[in-house]
């Protein structure tokens, strides 16, 4: 058995540096290499079905709205409020208002999240906002995010649904400032953007599980299987990192397949492995300790200039009625009300590790002058088995699947960076 590393992104590295232009291109080939690898084998051993309600306390409606202040605030973000409100603790409401983009105001949705260009017909689930149970979350707004961020350099850490919070996030700040591309690897999954007028720079590191990784090779072919090396973290993104000021940090897909973890002195335990002497214990075991890798490498990192680190919390998905090949859909048109999901399921207790994880960096943090903060996205986003391209993705190469995993444009997923914005005002000011 032979090991090919995966990690290849020293060209991106000399970019950051040389800022030298680069136009990528993407052959028909590889395009479908790259739908099969990165968008659906995550899907592998992912059966997760959680859409069973269960009868959980209702909530009361009825408490107190707060207003944002205008004075002891950031342009309107009151974080005194903001600061005693769980903002991820809530529930959808509706709203006429609808979404803050569509797809001829915003060009740079990408194909496989225009879902309306795809024939969805239904409209209804833009027209919800979420409301946190004791506060109002404010509006995600491009301009005072834009004047914050300012002068910044702002790294998205993870995998295609972290991209896809990107692509969200483009689409927002294209009322104020369309970007100048800068850098596209020939994958597109390393990527900068170049905001002139406010000197801002966003930039995508795509990683498939922080932690360095290498796919096993059986008979010269890619097994599908990886190794993931616990004490080594994926120089893809840790070489960009001392560059950053703020950090959003994501991880999850890729844990749902054959993994064999390692530490210092070999293999410690893997995930969906059949061995002899090798522990299986899970995808959430394999999920926190990388993220623990990851935390504590910025936790550690002496010459790194983020103050503030955000990790984004796992992105359900919304499979019903089979798994991702077999035959599983994602075609609702409302969401669900918080009595309807399972909080006893495997996606809350992935995202309760990783609140474990980022309350372990953020007591070591407070020592060091480091801020962690978290979007916790996770219940919101249980909600929203709507919000899905499902069958409307436009892919040729993989008719008849659907793509419950990622979020379409516009669509929920934008409410990330209205959370997004609340955070980082709150822990960077
Ligand atoms: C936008 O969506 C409409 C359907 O609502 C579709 O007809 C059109 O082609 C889309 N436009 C772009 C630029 O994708
Ligand atoms: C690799 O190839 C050899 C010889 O062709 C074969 O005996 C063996 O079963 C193969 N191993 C796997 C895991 O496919
Ligand atoms: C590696 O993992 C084993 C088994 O969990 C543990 O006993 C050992 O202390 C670990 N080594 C290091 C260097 O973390
Ligand atoms: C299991 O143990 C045997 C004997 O000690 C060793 O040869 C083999 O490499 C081990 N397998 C794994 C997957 O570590
Ligand atoms: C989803 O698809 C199934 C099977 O085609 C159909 O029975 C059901 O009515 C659809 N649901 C919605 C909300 O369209
Ligand atoms: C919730 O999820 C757990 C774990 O997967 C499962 O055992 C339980 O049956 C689910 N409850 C409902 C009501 O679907």
């Amino acid at each position: 058995m032979k090991y090919s590393s995966s990690s290849s992104s020293s060209s991106f590295h000399y970019f950051l540096r040389e800022r030298c232009l680069n136009k990528g291109r993407l052959s028909p080939f590889f395009m479908s290499f790259v739908l099969v690898t990165v968008i659906f084998v995550p899907f592998i051993f992912y059966s997760i079905n959680h859409l069973n309600p269960i009868s959980k306390h209702a909530l009361d409606q009825k408490l107190p709205l707060f207003k944002p202040h205008p004075s002891n605030s950031f342009r309107g973000y009151d974080n005194g409020i903001l600061k005693k409100c769980d903002l991820f603790k809530g529930h959808w409401v509706p709203d006429p208002h609808g979404s803050r983009y569509t797809n001829s105001s915003c060009t740079s949705i990408p194909d496989s999240k225009n879902c309306f260009r795809h024939g969805r017909s239904d409209r209804d689930f833009l027209n919800w906002r979420w409301k946190p149970d004791k506060c109002v979350l404010p509006r995600f707004d491009p301009k005072t995010f834009l004047e914050f961020v300012k002068g910044k350099k702002l790294g998205f850490v993870g995998d295609s649904v972290a991209r896809n919070h990107v692509e969200s996030l483009l689409c927002l700040l294209s009322k104020v400032e369309t970007p100048i591309d800068q850098y596209k690897d020939s994958e597109d999954r390393n990527r900068i953007w170049y905001f002139p007028n406010h000197d801002f720079t966003l930039i995508n590191l795509w990683t498939k599980f922080l932690v360095h990784d290498e796919e096993r090779m059986i008979n010269g072919s890619l097994s599908g299987t990886f190794n993931i090396y616990l004490n080594k973290i994926d120089e893809g993104w840790s070489k960009e990192l001392p560059i950053l000021d703020y950090v959003i940090i994501s991880d999850a897909h890729w844990f749902f397949r054959q993994i064999y973890l390692h530490n210092s002195t070999g293999v410690v335990a893997c995930v969906y492995c059949n061995s002899p002497n090798v522990t299986d214990y899970g995808v959430g075991f394999a999920l926190k300790l990388a993220l623990r890798s990851a935390l504590t490498h910025i936790n550690n990192c002496k010459n790194c200039k983020a103050k503030v680190t955000l990790v984004r919390t796992f992105s359900p998905a919304h499979f019903e009625d089979g798994g991702w090949n077999t035959g599983g859909r994602c075609n609702r048109t409302s969401p669900l009300s918080e009595s309807e999901i399972n909080m006893s399921g495997p996606e809350w207790e992935l995202r309760s590790l990783q609140m474990e994880e980022i309350e372990k960096a953020r007591k070591k943090g407070g020592k060091l002058r480091k801020r962690f903060g978290v979007l916790d996205v996770t219940r919101a986003m249980m909600m929203r088995p709507d919000g899905h391209p499902g069958e409307f993705w436009g892919n040729k190469w993989m008719k008849g699947y659907n793509d419950c995993v990622h979020w379409c444009l516009p669509g929920p997923i934008d409410v990330w960076n209205d959370f997004f914005m609340a955070v980082l005002i709150r822990e960077a000011s």
